[in-house]
């Protein structure tokens, strides 16, 4: 329940912080304000225990203030490690390679601070070596807040009645202040519609096609018919570069990202998140022949990579400390949270079921969401259509009533992590029992 504490904070800091809290997309109805993480779990600043299966929005695959990470960084901070700014470390060279021997696909990276940053600079790398402007992007995906992507995320039905399967969307800015001229070099498509882009590549000059191998910013949306083997085919016959942002499935689905599950190369992959456990870094890799424009021999064809602050040695000791645990204890960790992942997909369609409601859950690993509609959807038009917005919002807030934290805005995806326990799966069922009873009416 939200309390009084809670909304007086955020009044308060709306004195100071724009909006009232750091990056707007986290205010929350309720008003929550945390104050203390660890595994699994959340507190409030009055002290109420919440599970919590937002984890940041996924970036804590192991768990809020995993102790080997933790003790990574203290080391880092304790042995003089500092932000050098001057030629190469030690630790930035230990990380690549630990990315590498995870993710084969990756010849050459470099790290940046975020996710946004390592999709800004593979696009800049697409155009550099391809010479065209225009990319393709998929309704509902996210690859970043910048101008290059910042369209069609979660558009509602009724502005997309002009679209129709087979073509491209019309582009809605996600954002003010982005400009006109952008326009012309972005082109949103449905995942999982080869048609439509398949027409793109045949018609105007894509540079790159950027997407969540599966879309995970409106859940859980995954390639159908093999959707991305034919993505790579298109792009192969058209020398169009094919970049996969595994910033939400790298490293919580396998070591080696979605990429390796479905077994699909792309050219360029971008990496964050659960990649250093809760720590700011992104990762852009890929091919060399395509990396290597960051140090071009021709100063025409060099493409910038610059960042004060990356690889700064924090979050990189956090990274490689990651990595280390999750290659030394691969089966285990990825055993580990399929089953816990099994567990809640198998437990909610079952408590679903019984209550006679139109819901299922969809889920990848430890990554999960449940649609409030009859199918698992393969597009976000598909969920824009179908899917009971208002009710998703209600179940989650009346969630958060009994202690379990899901964002609460409608399709966000769940994530378990490394720290949860079978009980803390049951439990969730049981407060999801609460839940649909008080819902009871409204489905
Ligand atoms: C798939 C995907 N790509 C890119 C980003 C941007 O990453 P960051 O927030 O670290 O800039 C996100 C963030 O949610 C994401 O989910």
């Amino acid at each position: 329940m939200t309390e009084n504490s809670e909304i007086e904070l955020l009044e308060k800091n709306k004195k100071s912080i724009a909006g009232g809290v750091v990056s707007i997309n986290r205010a929350t109805n309720p008003t929550k304000v945390f104050a203390k993480a660890k595994g699994a779990y959340l507190w409030d600043i009055n002290g109420n225990k919440y599970i919590d299966y937002h984890a940041a929005f996924s970036p804590y695959f192991l768990g809020h203030n995993f102790e080997p990470v933790e003790n990574a960084v203290i080391d880092a901070i304790k042995s003089g490690q500092s932000l050098m700014g001057a030629g190469t470390t030690t630790w930035e060279g230990e990380l690549a390679e630990l990315v590498k021997e995870c993710v084969p696909n990756i010849e050459k990276l470099q790290i940046t601070n975020t996710g946004s940053e390592a999709t800004y600079f593979a696009l800049r790398i697409a155009r550099a070596h391809t010479q065209r402007d225009e990319i393709i992007i998929m309704q509902g995906g996210y690859n970043g807040w910048h101008n290059d992507v910042c369209y069609n995320l979660m558009d509602p039905a009724d502005s997309m009645q002009d679209y129709t399967p087979g073509n491209e969307h019309s582009l809605r800015p996600f954002s003010a202040g982005m400009p006109k001229c952008q326009n012309d070099l972005v082109h949103a498509v449905e995942y999982n519609d080869i048609e439509a882009i398949t027409k793109l590549l045949n018609t105007k000059n894509i540079a790159a096609i950027i997407l969540e191998p599966i879309l995970q910013n409106i859940g859980i949306v995954k390639p159908q018919n093999d959707f991305l083997q034919k993505l790579r085919s298109a792009c192969d016959s058209t020398g169009t570069l094919l970049i996969f942002d595994e910033v939400k499935t790298g490293f919580r689905h396998a070591l080696g990202g979605y990429q390796s599950i479905a077994k699909v190369k792309p050219d360029l992959s971008t990496f964050g998140k659960a990649i250093a456990n809760g720590y700011p870094l992104g990762i852009i890799g890929g091919k060399e022949k395509y990396m290597s424009y960051f140090h071009h021999e021709d100063s025409s064809k060099k493409v910038l990579i610059a960042g004060t602050y990356n690889a700064h040695p924090i979050p990189v000791a956090a990274a490689i400390a990651t990595l280390k645990f999750l290659k030394a204890n691969e089966k285990e960790v990825y055993e580990k949270v399929e089953s816990l992942g099994a567990l809640i997909e198998e437990k909610l369609n079952q408590l679903f079921l019984s209550f006679d409601h139109h819901a299922n859950t969809a889920r990848q690993g430890s990554a999960f969401v449940t649609y409030f509609m009859d199918h698992l959807p393969t597009c976000w038009t598909d969920i824009a259509k179908n899917h009971n917005f208002d009710l998703d919002t209600k179940y989650r807030q009346l969630l958060i009533e009994e202690n379990i934290f899901q964002f609460p805005t409608p399709t966000k995806q769940g994530s378990i992590s490394f720290a949860h326990t079978e009980e803390d799966i049951l439990e969730t069922i049981s407060k999801t029992d609460t839940v649909l009873q008080k819902l009871k009416d409204k489905i």
